[in-house]
């Protein structure tokens, strides 16, 4: 069911200062310009690996759904994980199937790749919020 892992989400409370973690620290040499989700209520930005991605996330607004979570995680942390699935319908309903929460009205809201995405709640997920993402049409890059 579950396909690729696409991307593992780190909230921070600064992107400036994660990206020169991970550029000057880990030596990423691929990072995207961080762009506002409004939204979303979050500032995000990509760190390119060669199989995957780290998603940096910062809070955009003070009803940003990271604020609790940067209040109980001061310095940041892992928040969610991101696997692809080919019908983002198809996997909300089947995780409802199961007795899975998925998170806010259970409508797809488009994610930072332009696919739509939600979110399951840690309770049913072993403690890790998981997002699900349709997976881009185009090919990976
Ligand atoms: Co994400």
């Amino acid at each position: 069911m579950i396909g690729r892992l696409n991307h593992v989400g780190v909230a921070t409370p600064s992107i400036a200062e994660s990206v020169a973690l991970y550029r000057d620290v880990l030596g990423a040499t691929r990072i995207t310009e961080t762009k506002a989700m409004p939204e979303q209520g979050v500032y995000v930005c990509f760190v390119d690996l060669p199989n995957s991605q780290i998603e940096l996330i910062e809070p955009l607004g003070e009803d940003s759904p990271l604020v609790g979570f940067l209040k109980a995680n001061p310095r940041g942390g892992q928040h969610h994980i991101c696997f692809e699935v080919e019908d983002i319908i198809a996997a909300r309903d089947d995780m409802r199937a199961k007795g899975a929460t998925v998170l806010g009205t259970g409508e797809p809201r488009i994610g930072a790749h332009g696919t739509p995405v939600i979110f399951v709640h840690p309770k049913n997920m072993g403690g890790v919020l998981v997002e699900l993402m349709e997976t881009p049409k185009e090919a990976h890059s």
